[in-house]
This record gives structure tokens, sequence and C-alpha cells, in this order.
């Protein structure tokens, strides 16, 4: 057995796992970002103007649906749904969590909101796939557009040098504290599997 296993024993047990909406919205949030990132990025290799113009609405678009799924989130977590216990962690772990999550948060809403004032400062309706156009959020200015898209930019890069973070440190819990804390955010198919798996080594 691998000796870290011993001191936090959650084999054999099932994982008390995060609501099913909170998982949904979670894994949702998680692949919206993705899809706006990577359409923007490939924007940049695009010289057909048609092309990139399709590309940034559909970048718009994704980024209006994280700004959606993360208030619902935050609204559902005002909600209280059950959480799994916290209780065998450290309070050090729970409080760096806490703080990169709430840092999460923070930037879950800015960026979109972000990209939302830059689009209006700019004199560029949103749409959100065809959908809209969203309400204008400020006057038409190349100047104040210039200062919010260096302000979009960077807050972007920082929500996604945070979720490399987060991302390393739920690889963390799982492959080197061996804790419930990745299985316990998975959907059940991956959950039962990986548990599974943890069981049959710790059988051997
Ligand atoms: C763009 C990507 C992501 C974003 C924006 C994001 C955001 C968040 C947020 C805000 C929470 C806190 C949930 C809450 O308690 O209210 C959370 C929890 C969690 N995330 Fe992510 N996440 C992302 C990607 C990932 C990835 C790639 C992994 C795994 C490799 C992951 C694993 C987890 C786990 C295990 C939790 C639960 C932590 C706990 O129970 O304390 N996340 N995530
Ligand atoms: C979480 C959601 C979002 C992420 C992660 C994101 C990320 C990014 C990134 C990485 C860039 C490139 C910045 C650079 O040049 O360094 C960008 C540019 C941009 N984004 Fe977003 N964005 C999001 C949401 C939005 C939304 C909701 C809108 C508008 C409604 C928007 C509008 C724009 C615009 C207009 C640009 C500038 C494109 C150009 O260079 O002409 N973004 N975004």
């Amino acid at each position: 057995m691998h000796p870290s296993a011993q001191s936090h024993r959650v084999l054999h047990t099932p994982v008390e796992r995060h609501h099913r909406a909170t998982i949904a919205l979670h894994w949702a949030t998680a692949s919206l970002i993705l899809g706006a990132v990577a359409l923007i990025l490939v924007r940049d290799l695009v010289d057909t103007k048609a092309l990139r113009a399709l590309l940034l609405e559909g970048h718009r678009g994704f980024g209006v649906l994280v700004l959606i799924a993360a208030t619902a989130r935050l609204v559902q977590r005002a909600r209280r749904l059950p959480r799994p216990s916290e209780a065998d962690m450290p309070a050090l772990f729970r409080r760096a969590a806490s703080a990169t999550h709430a840092m999460l948060y923070g930037l879950l809403l800015a960026v979109p909101v972000l990209g939302w004032a830059l689009s209006c400062a700019r004199g560029q309706a949103v749409y959100v796939f065809g959908l809209g156009p969203l309400p204008t959020l400020l006057a038409r200015s190349a100047d104040l557009a210039d200062t919010l898209a260096d302000c979009h930019g960077w807050a972007a890069w920082s929500l996604l040098a945070l979720v490399g973070i987060h991302a390393f440190a739920a690889m963390w819990h799982h492959f080197v504290r061996r804790d419930p804390v990745l299985l316990r955010m998975l959907p059940s198919l991956f959950a039962t599997r990986l548990q599974a798996r943890r069981d049959a080594d710790a059988a051997i």
C-alpha cells in the first residue's frame, strides 16, 4: 500500500461527492473557458477578415456563457447545496483552497465583464451565438478600449495561470496525497473507475 494512503483512509469507503449540479457547472465552466481561449488563439493564426470576425463572435459567445455559468455556480453556493465534509483536511489546505477558489470566482466574473466592456468601447455589439445584442455597458472610446484590452488580456492570462495551479493542486491531492478531493469533483463514471483502480492497487 502507498505509505500516505494509510494516513488518509479513503479506500473501500464510498467517496462523499459534490452535488451533481456543482460537478456539472464546474466542468461546463472549464470547457467553456477552453473553447473561448482556443477560438481567440486560432483567430491570431487566421488572416481572412470574415473568419476572424466569426472566431471573435464565437469567443464572445463562449465568454458570456462563462459569466452565466459562474453566476449560476455562485447562486448555487449561496443556496448552500450539500458539500462533502472537509474535516479530514488540514486547516492550511482548507485556507489555501478557499483563497484560490475566491480568486477563481473573482476572475471568472471580471474577465468576461472586461471583454464585454472592451467590445462596447470599440463600438461592437455583443451577440451570444446569434442572440442579442447584449446591453451596451459604456460609450465608444478608442483610448478606453486600449486600456480595457490590456486589462482583459492580463486578467485572462492570470485566470489561466491560476487554473494551472488549481489543476496541479487537484493532481497532487489525487496522486501524492491520495485523498478523495479529485474523485469527489469528477463525474460519477470517471470517479467510479478511478476509485476502482485505486482500490485494486491497494489490494496488491
Ligand atoms: C478552467 C478551468 C477550471 C476552473 C475555472 C475551475 C474552477 C473551480 C472552482 C471555482 C472551484 C471551487 C468550487 C466550489 O467549491 O465552489 C473548483 C473546485 C475544484 N476543481 Fe476546478 N476549475 C477548473 C479546472 C479544473 C481541473 C482541470 C481540475 C482537475 C484536474 C479541477 C479540479 C477541481 C477539484 C477537485 C475541485 C474541488 C475542490 C474541493 O473539493 O475543495 N478543476 N474549481
Ligand atoms: C472567461 C472568458 C474569457 C476569456 C478566458 C477570454 C480570454 C481572452 C484572451 C486570452 C484574449 C487575448 C488577449 C491578448 O491579446 O493577450 C482575449 C481577447 C479578447 N476578448 Fe476575451 N475572454 C473571455 C471573455 C470575453 C467576452 C465575454 C468578451 C466579449 C463579450 C470578450 C472579448 C474579447 C475581445 C474583443 C478581445 C480582443 C480581440 C482582439 O485582439 O481584437 N472576451 N480574450
